[in-house]
């Protein structure tokens, strides 16, 4: 049979490492989609520029279209990034009956359900695997491998930058920026390195994660993001004095009363494995019903580890590409007819436990007045540490751990210490979430 041929838009990081992967692993590739899989077609921005692949027997132009247009590819994969160029090229793709294999996050949370209606109504597969977690299987887990459960909550580092970041803070003591911009060079971070410190990068990835878990539309505008710009090193250490890591999480939970969808920073006990997930590194920690908490590590970003993913989805559409599309395994794990309309929480309404920090005046009253606001808003508390002034200043950093409440009630009493004549500046809250089995 005829090698499959395929056509890349994008022969950046990833392009090139698919190139590469496609290339030095032909043979077994081979073996296990049972035809030889040949990119003969490629898209890039500009040709002269110098590649980390051998781009021999492969067409090149500066054109998406030509590739998208091309009658003999059969495979369109789409590693242009942003959701403009890429979702044009894509819905082209698709109504020129080819299969599309993406890496695109922002597209899939932002357009997926019109890019999988379309892909459904023409015959055609969408596999996006690289979009989570780079090279994690983490789509095909959720999706395929775990089917049997019920999926009660999920919990992921699903950004490398962001965890780089927090990482290098709290073993280094390393500033914000500085880490950053190392980041950028190891070329991890997003085209806009605002996506990750953001969350916005980590919101797109958990959209995704959350609808294949819980079997309903993407709806990226639902999910609450905060970003780690504001963790400071202070915080890192209290977590750290208090048996917590401060991990940048995406968290999805199905509850009595709608989906959990947010995406902020988290206080989780150090002795979870998930804790100890450092640098660049991913992981997602999945709960079903039936098998209980499953863990998931591995690379989340980078050229062959991202390439893994793609190729992965090559092949997976090579071996059913003579299959009836209704036969196939849902794009988002469930029939499309049956997703759920169980709706996304508004972040008030989710409840969970909190790390709050406030600088105080070190005199009389002052805490009994802060435990009196918490204490009026059926806030408890489970930890209080107060710490000395630093020379020279006659105010205390007050550090507490508290128990599980609504979060409107918290935002109230937020407002409320706020206003103590003896709380200077903001209160730093931060969610706490202990990510047990039960
Ligand atoms: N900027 C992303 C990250 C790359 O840091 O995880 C992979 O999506």
């Amino acid at each position: 049979m005829d090698a499959v041929k395929v056509g890349l838009l994008g022969l950046g990081t990833v392009g090139g490492g698919a190139v590469t992967v496609l290339k030095r692993n032909a043979e077994e590739i081979t073996r296990r989609a049972g035809r030889g899989i040949q990119v003969t077609h490629a898209a890039a921005r500009d040709l002269d520029k110098p590649r980390n692949c051998d781009t021999t027997g492969i067409t090149l132009t500066t054109d998406p279209n030509e590739v998208v247009n091309d009658p003999d590819v059969q495979i369109v994969v789409e590693l242009i990034g942003g959701d403009t160029l890429a979702c044009d090229m894509v819905k082209k793709a698709i109504a020129n009956g080819k299969h599309v294999v993406t890496a695109n996050k922002a597209l899939i949370a932002k357009y997926g359900n019109e890019i999988f209606a379309a892909a459904q109504e023409r015959g055609v597969m969408v596999a996006f695997e690289a979009a989570v977690a780079g090279g994690i299987p983490i789509i095909k887990a959720i999706r395929e491998g775990l089917a049997g459960n019920q999926i009660q909550w999920l919990a992921g580092i699903i950004n490398g930058t962001g965890n780089f970041i927090l990482t290098e803070m709290r073993d280094k003591g390393r500033d914000f920026a500085d880490v950053l911009t190392e980041a950028q060079e190891l070329g991890y971070a997003e085209a806009d390195p605002t996506f990750d410190v953001e969350g916005i990068d980590a919101a797109h990835k958990l959209t995704i994660l959350a609808s294949i878990a819980f079997g309903i539309p993407l709806q990226f505008e639902a999910t609450y993001t905060e970003g780690i710009s504001n963790i400071t090193r202070e915080d890192v250490a209290y977590a750290e004095e208090l048996g917590y890591r401060i991990k940048h999480l995406g968290l999805a939970r199905q509850s009595d009363k709608g989906i959990e969808l947010r995406v902020h920073p988290t206080l989780i006990p150090e002795r979870r494995l998930i804790a100890n997930v450092d640098g660049v590194m991913n992981a997602v920690l999945v709960m079903g019903d039936a098998v209980g908490p499953t863990l998931y590590y591995g690379a989340g970003a980078g050229a062959e580890p991202t390439a893994s993913a793609v190729v992965a989805d090559i092949i997976d559409v090579v071996r059913v590409l003579t299959s009836d599309p209704e036969n196939r395994v849902p794009h988002l794990a469930f029939q499309p007819q049956s997703l759920s309309n169980v709706p996304v929480l508004d972040m008030a309404e989710v409840e969970t436990a909190y790390y709050l920090r406030m600088l105080a005046e070190d005199k009389p009253g002052v805490l009994a007045d802060v435990t009196r606001i918490l204490g009026d808003r059926g806030i408890s508390i489970e930890a209080i540490i107060q710490k000395e002034p630093q020379p020279g200043s006659d105010k205390a950093n007050i550090i507490m751990l508290t128990h599980r409440i609504l979060e409107q009630n918290m935002n109230q009493a937020i407002v409320d210490i706020e206003t103590l004549s003896a709380i200077s500046g903001k209160v730093t809250r931060i969610r706490v979430e202990t990510l047990n089995a039960d």
